[in-house]
């Protein structure tokens, strides 16, 4: 069994941060959403990982290397241009071969791991084994059509859904997959659509199995669904304090402190997540927070949020919520007079006051 995982994409729905940041790197839980892949996949026993790059940015090969923190091997396959999911298989058969494999989308997370779907795949000797998922807006994704508990159709982003559910971007297959992405053609948006792969496959009469999965997440556009993600994962945190704790400072809940972090005279209510040389001085820090590396938070609120590397929030009157800041952002208060609010952003960045 292999895996294969994407990360290319441009992430333009989660800018300003992708602006700077390749949207599988981003820190949820302060650890880069692709970790949670990888992680998932190598939990599961698998040694051989191929990831999808954009041929033209080296930033994931850079920030995840050749996959000796996790003791596997990871290969890179370039992709020249985004030309459809269906297109990613196509270019890895070299790597693939004949073998079974798992597909990941590096911008999807699950809790709960991958192995129970792969057991399923493998028990029920499919082609092809889907995970799905009940989701509000099911014209966003593919969107499989069930009868009696079987998948019969599979349609990519149709204005008329025929379930609530969403195909999720956790797929297993067996070799026929290439049959399939080799035969069909570019859709409308001149991609090489994984729901027309999949159609193909039902059509030629292949086994196609699923399972319903909870706790599925995919960024759909809005910072609020980051923020989701965050919550799902703090969610399942527990306690690890390593920093320094004074007397003066409380704290309730799952909290996790890193090496080098010092927290005094706070109150800190998890899940919340505080990274390595971070200091928390006389704050609140509230449930579903993570804070990365060397920031400060100095007497200042802050809840629902995602705060990540260096970063300063120094004496800001009023509790800062469900917000994300990318690193080296800094928000104090101003000195002096007049009495004004300053502010120097970068495009597309957002702020709401009160
Ligand atoms: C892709 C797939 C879609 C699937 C989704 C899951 O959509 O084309 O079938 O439901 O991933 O993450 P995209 O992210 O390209 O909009």
């Amino acid at each position: 069994m292999k895996a294969l995982i994407t990360s290319g994409g441009r992430g333009t729905r989660l800018r300003p941060i992708t602006h700077t940041q390749n949207k599988h790197l981003i820190p949820v839980a302060n650890k880069p959403i692709l970790h949670y892949a990888i992680e998932a996949i190598v939990e599961a026993g698998i040694t051989d990982i191929g990831i999808v790059i954009s041929a033209d940015n080296a930033d994931v090969p850079r920030a995840i290397g050749n996959g000796e923190k996790w003791g596997v091997n990871i290969r890179y396959i370039p992709q020249e241009a985004p030309l459809g999911l269906a297109h990613v298989i196509k270019i890895s058969q070299d790597f693939i071969r004949d073998d079974p494999f798992i597909f990941y989308l590096g911008d999807n997370m699950v809790i709960g791991g991958v192995k129970r779907f792969i057991d399923r795949f493998q028990a029920e000797k499919s082609n092809c084994h889907l995970t799905i998922s009940k989701v509000k807006e099911p014209s966003r994704f593919g969107v499989p059509d069930l009868k009696n508990h079987h998948i019969i159709g599979v349609e990519e982003k149709p204005e008329k859904p025929k379930s609530e559910f969403a195909v999720a971007g956790i797929y297993l297959y067996d070799h026929t997959i290439f049959e399939a992405v080799n035969a069909i053609q570019p859709s409308a948006r001149g991609e090489l659509e994984i729901s027309d792969a999949h159609q193909y496959l039902l059509d030629k009469g292949y086994r196609i199995t699923y399972s319903e999965i909870t706790g599925w997440w995919k960024d759909t556009g809005k910072p609020e669904d980051l923020l989701e993600a965050n919550r799902l994962v703090l969610s399942t945190l527990q306690n690890d304090l390593q920093g320094e704790i004074d007397q003066q400072s409380q704290l309730a809940g799952d909290v996790v402190i890193g090496k080098g972090s010092t927290i005094r005279e706070s109150h800190i209510r998890g899940p919340v997540i505080i990274g390595e040389n971070t200091k928390i001085e006389n704050s609140y820090i509230g449930p579903y927070t993570s804070i990365h590396n060397e920031t400060i938070v100095r007497n200042s609120e802050i809840e629902f949020s995602i705060v990540m590397e260096n970063c300063r929030i120094e004496n800001v009157g009023i509790r800062i919520e469900s917000s994300i800041l990318g690193s080296n952002v800094e928000i104090i208060k101003a000195k002096g007079i007049p009495k004004t609010h300053r502010f120097i952003l970068g495009t597309q960045s957002l702020v709401e006051l009160f």
